[in-house]
């Protein structure tokens, strides 16, 4: 087992079918290993332009492209620091793990925020958001597209459209679905779209990405105290030299680029979606097949990573287990849902053919642990 999970030569050898980090194809792993120039070179500031420009292709957006050297959590951050002001208040939408962390960020860094959400396996409608809009005034919204913990899609395209009509600023997470599910920035009207890229993108660990509008730039020109790192306007100014307030992972940098060019000029975004569309349809159905149920309410399910309640009451640690010596890694639940339920991503480059090979060995131990 310890050769097949770990090769010193070779690398990991599991497949990963996880809601990230998850398989970096090899294609990307050779651009990781090119010699690279410093982050103040003509070369770097090319490719840089190139990722941001790609970024908003993908996103669908004029807004400008960010990059970030960390994962998805220092954008959310980043967010609460850069346009959250003290006479402010914030909201914070929350079905899942991913939109109780936010609400945290924000109380930690002292801003006045509210959490509102629904029981966890439920979506935000539209009519829930105006429900909550219409009892005060909030100056920001943030709210997950793809929550990871659920395993739940918000209807952002209908959620994020009446947000806007209160004339607040709105975040959204789309950390485990951008690049995966479609999300139209521009004509949501969505202030800052964020990701990391270890998901749907299918890179390694350590970058992230957002759009950032105009009008959230103008309000981080006002909040005080936005910190140094994070700072929108330091990133903002920068970005017009295409290039980065401080060192960023370079290599990293030439693999999104390369992911990119990938996605938009290879597999063509309307093909991946439709993919991951197909991955999450398929494993919903074999859900259906082992007698299984889906833990996200019918219509809200994602199709980035399947959450399934633990309804055939399997010893989940065991059969995770079980399929890692066949070389596949499925995950537990995750925080409150550890052992209720279990989740099999279905992100990044992994395709209908690869799916279908992995639950035939799943069905297998699951028959053997019944
Ligand atoms: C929806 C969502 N938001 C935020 C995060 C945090 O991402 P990171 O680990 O890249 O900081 C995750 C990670 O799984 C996530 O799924």
């Amino acid at each position: 087992m310890t050769d097949v999970h770990f090769n010193k030569e070779k690398g990991s050898q599991l497949t990963l079918f996880t809601p990230g980090p998850v398989h970096v194809p090899e294609r990307v792993l050779k651009e990781l290993s090119k010699p690279n120039d410093t982050h103040r070179s003509k070369p770097y500031s090319e490719m840089h332009q190139i990722a941001t420009e790609g970024l908003q292709r993908l996103l669908d957006t004029k807004n400008e492209c960010l990059i970030f050297t960390s994962s998805a959590t220092g954008v959310m951050e980043a967010c609460v620091r850069n346009l959250i002001n003290d006479d402010d208040k914030a909201l914070f939408l929350s079905i899942g793990a991913f939109g109780d962390r936010w609400y945290d960020i924000g109380i930690s860094n002292g801003k006045n925020g509210i959490k509102e959400g629904v029981e966890w396996g439920h979506a935000i409608t539209g009519e829930f958001a105006k429900e909550v809009m219409d009892r005060d005034n909030y100056s920001v919204v943030f709210i997950q597209s793809n929550e990871t913990s659920t395993g739940v899609y918000n209807p952002v395209d209908k959620v994020v459209p009446i947000l806007k009509d209160y004339g607040t600023l709105v975040c959204v997470d789309a950390t485990s679905s951008m690049a995966g599910v479609k999300v139209e920035v521009d004509k949501l009207g969505i202030d800052v779209c964020l990701a990391s890229v270890q998901k749907c993108f299918a890179l390694p660990p350590g970058l992230a990405v957002c759009s950032v509008s105009d009008a959230a730039f103008e309000k981080a020109e006002k909040v005080k105290n936005r910190g140094f790192y994070f700072d929108f306007i330091g990133l903002k100014k920068r970005n017009a030299k295409h290039q980065t307030p401080t060192t960023p992972p370079i290599p990293q940098i030439r693999g999104l680029t390369a992911q990119l060019d990938y996605i938009l000029n290879e597999e063509g975004l309307e093909k991946r979606f439709e993919r991951h569309e197909q991955l999450g349809r398929r494993t919903r159905e074999w859900v259906h097949e082992m007698n299984l149920k889906m833990f996200p309410e019918k219509g809200y399910e994602s199709n980035t990573v399947s959450t399934i309640s633990n309804s055939l009451n399997l010893d989940i640690p065991k059969m995770v287990s079980m399929l890692l010596e066949k070389g596949y890694r499925i995950v537990n639940g995750y925080g409150n849902l550890v052992n209720k339920t279990f989740r099999i991503g279905h992100m990044g480059e992994i395709n209908l053919n690869d799916l279908e090979k992995m639950l035939k060995v799943l069905t297998e131990i699951i028959k053997e642990l019944k």
